[in-house]
């Protein structure tokens, strides 16, 4: 089936527990209608074509971030790439790099989940909170506008190319959430906590190529964070001053 607007995808098939198979890429013609996403074509291969396939979505509207994968060659969201976008006619999906694959585009995101926790994804407070709110001006919330619009869809971890040669560093996602805290206006975190990222796996493990930047569907610039807490940590030694 070879026709005007017939595609050619091209996609990632491994099972690690089919061991004696080793990936592959499996070919599939779809024929696509103006305005199809990637993430719709993969949708409808799932449901009429083959049930075996493999990959994660659940918003189909780049909320969620659960739907990234490498899309002829770049890191970005399927449900937020037309098809025809592309100039060529065939599509090549692969798996997001930096993590192993459970099964074909579906990867296991603990590691990026651990380096997540480790910096205290949440408020923290050392007065306590009034009865009814908490309230922000709208210059301090602008503050964290950028990093607030972080969808956690591993997409800068896996351009990272620091992640990948040192499992162990942080991760661009992670710096990014840290700034989204230590910039809030309501967070009463110390400063010294920033000690336990000063070290080759933590803040100073960046190259600042920007790879996480290009990657990033939601223009986070998980780089700018780093670069502000690497300032942070630079008065915090200078001055010992542990608050923000
Ligand atoms: S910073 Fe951007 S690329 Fe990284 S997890 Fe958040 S939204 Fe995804
Ligand atoms: S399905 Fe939610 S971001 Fe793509």
């Amino acid at each position: 089936m070879r026709g005007e607007n017939v595609y050619r995808f091209k996609i990632f098939r491994y099972d690690p527990s089919e061991r004696e198979s080793g990936p592959y890429f499996q070919t599939y013609d779809v024929r696509v209608e103006p305005g199809l996403t990637v993430l719709m074509v993969l949708l409808r291969i799932r449901d009429e074509i083959d049930g075996t396939l493999a990959f994660r979505s659940s918003c189909r509207s780049a909320v969620c971030g659960s739907c990234a994968m490498v899309i002829n060659g770049k890191i970005d969201l399927a449900c937020r790439t037309q098809v025809s976008k592309f100039d060529e006619k065939t599509i090549i999906l692969e798996p997001l790099p930096n993590l192993d694959i459970i099964k074909d585009l579906v990867v296991d995101m603990t590691p990026f989940w651990r380096m997540y926790e480790r910096v205290k994804p949440y408020l923290i407070r050392k007065t306590p909170s009034p009865q009814k709110e908490l309230p922000q001006s709208e210059e301090e919330r602008k503050r964290i506008d950028q990093f607030v619009n972080c969808i956690l869809c591993a997409s800068c971890y896996s351009a990272c190319p620091v992640v990948a040669r040192d499992p162990e560093y942080l991760g661009p996602h992670a710096f990014a959430k840290l700034e989204r805290f230590i910039s809030d206006s309501r967070d009463e975190r110390p400063l010294s906590d920033l000690l336990e990222f000063d070290n080759p796996h933590g803040l100073w493990g960046c190259d600042t190529v920007l790879k996480c930047i290009e990657a990033c569907p939601k223009n986070v610039r998980p780089t700018d964070s780093i670069v502000n807490l690497r300032k942070r940590l630079i008065k915090l030694r200078l001055f010992g001053k542990d608050r923000k």
